[in-house]
């Protein structure tokens, strides 16, 4: 079973002046298909928070997989892939990489997410988008693949056989 958490990043919701629609929606994804919420929290717009949320989450928590939802656009406000690259040990491009060109498919907007994706200890951290919709149209793209991740990551598995 995934242990997952959930870092909301709105400057809006951490001072309650919006609801936060998005972390529910990765909530309910994760669920579907076996995984377990072990943290949730809502931080502003701001790097060090960020960091501080996220290196707590992996190393205090251990969730397996940390997902971010929220400031990966182009508002000056917006740093949560530069608060993730600080913290991370190793880039796993493709998971955004995906992301971006299968959610092409459905808005061209999507290229401007800067979303990115690394490993930190046995965490995969994802950035997600804002946006309760687009955040169910990332996680139907990327979720298929983490489980197997997540076990070659932490050493539950070396094959990656096909069936
Ligand atoms: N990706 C998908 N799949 N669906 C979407 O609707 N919205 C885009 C993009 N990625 C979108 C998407 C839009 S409009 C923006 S501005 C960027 O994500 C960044 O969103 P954020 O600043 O809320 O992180």
């Amino acid at each position: 079973m995934l242990s997952i958490a959930i870092l909301t990043v709105s400057d809006k919701g951490a001072v309650g002046q919006r609801q936060d629609k998005s972390g529910p929606t990765i909530e309910e994804k994760v669920e579907k298909i076996g995984g377990k919420v072990i943290a949730y929290s809502i931080v502003p717009d701001e790097i060090e928070d960020i960091k501080v949320a996220l290196c707590e989450m992996s190393d205090q928590k251990k969730a397996d997989v940390v997902f971010t939802t929220g400031g990966t656009g182009f508002s000056p406000r917006d740093v949560t892939p530069e608060a993730t690259e600080a913290v991370i040990d190793r880039k796993a491009p493709g998971i955004a990489e995906a992301m971006r060109h299968e959610s092409m498919k459905i808005t061209p907007k999507a290229m401007l997410s800067r979303a990115t994706a690394g490993l930190r200890g046995k965490t995969i951290i994802v950035n997600l988008p804002g946006s309760p919709k687009a955040v169910a149209e990332c996680l139907d793209i990327i979720l298929p693949a983490l489980p197997h991740g997540v076990d070659i990551l932490q050493g539950k598995t070396g094959e990656c056989a096909r069936k």
